[in-house]
């Protein structure tokens, strides 16, 4: 079985949201609790209402570096953790625009201390890739995470080439499968794949030396959605 994170990102509407968790509840045959929604904070509490009788876990699509304080706009890990949440995916390409290598190590220490599980995201950008600088960039986005798992944290982390999200590319599977082992050889973390996953590419990006997945787009979709996680659920 691999895990399948679907990362909804700033999208769906309350609508959406209700039709998309009555057919999860309803047609629970591959649903376990490695099926994880990160959902717009605003949905969660609706979410986990529609939800509570599954065992689909709920996950934070960002969280504050911060505990508590002056912090206009921001959303703390504990109160994630108070609505029920899990998971909490932190360094996203789209929000490592505007955040440090440092500051996610303070949100990943934030998660640890409120009890919830970070996804780490690393990915490296196409000119990066081209300029063969993919193991190091991966390498310095990886570090504080590293060092906390030396300290006994368990931290999942994602593989989200930047040149891959919502662009339909995927890297072909032995060059995921050098970075997965590259990563199997520093540490002990479950890993996952993220980057134009669909129903059509899942089954043979499952051959890879991977955990599970992190799908954006195709995960907005209640019946791509249930054929991603069908195949999820079959795969070793
Ligand atoms: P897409 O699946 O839309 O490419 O997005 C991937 C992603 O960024 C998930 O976090």
């Amino acid at each position: 079985m691999k895990n399948f994170i679907a990362n909804w990102k700033m999208n769906g509407s309350i609508e959406v949201l209700e039709t998309y968790c009555q057919h999860l509840a309803s047609n629970q045959e591959h649903l376990t609790d490695s099926m994880i929604l990160a959902l717009p904070a605003l949905y969660i509490p609706m979410a986990r209402h529609y939800l509570k009788n599954t065992p689909v876990a709920i996950a934070a699509q960002c969280v504050s570096a911060h505990n508590d304080g002056a912090y206009t706009g921001q959303l703390s890990a504990r109160m994630f953790a108070e609505l029920g949440c899990s998971y909490a995916i932190i360094g996203h390409s789209e929000r490592r625009e505007i955040e440090s290598i440092e500051s996610t190590k303070n949100q990943m220490l934030q998660c640890i201390h409120s009890g919830l599980k970070p996804i780490l995201c690393i990915g490296e950008t196409l000119q990066e890739k081209n300029e063969m600088k993919t193991i190091e960039i991966l390498t310095s986005q990886l570090q504080p995470m590293l060092t906390l798992e030396q300290q006994g944290h368990d931290i999942w982390v994602a593989y989200e080439p930047r040149w891959a999200i919502g662009s339909g590319l995927t890297p072909d599977n032995n060059e995921i499968n050098i970075v997965a082992d590259w990563f199997k050889g520093l540490s002990a973390a479950k890993f996952i794949y993220g980057g134009s996953v669909n129903p059509d590419n899942i089954e043979n990006l499952a051959k890879c030396t991977l955990d599970g997945f992190l799908v954006g787009g195709a995960s907005l979709d209640y019946n791509l959605t249930n054929q991603m996680v069908s195949i999820c659920t079959h795969c070793s």
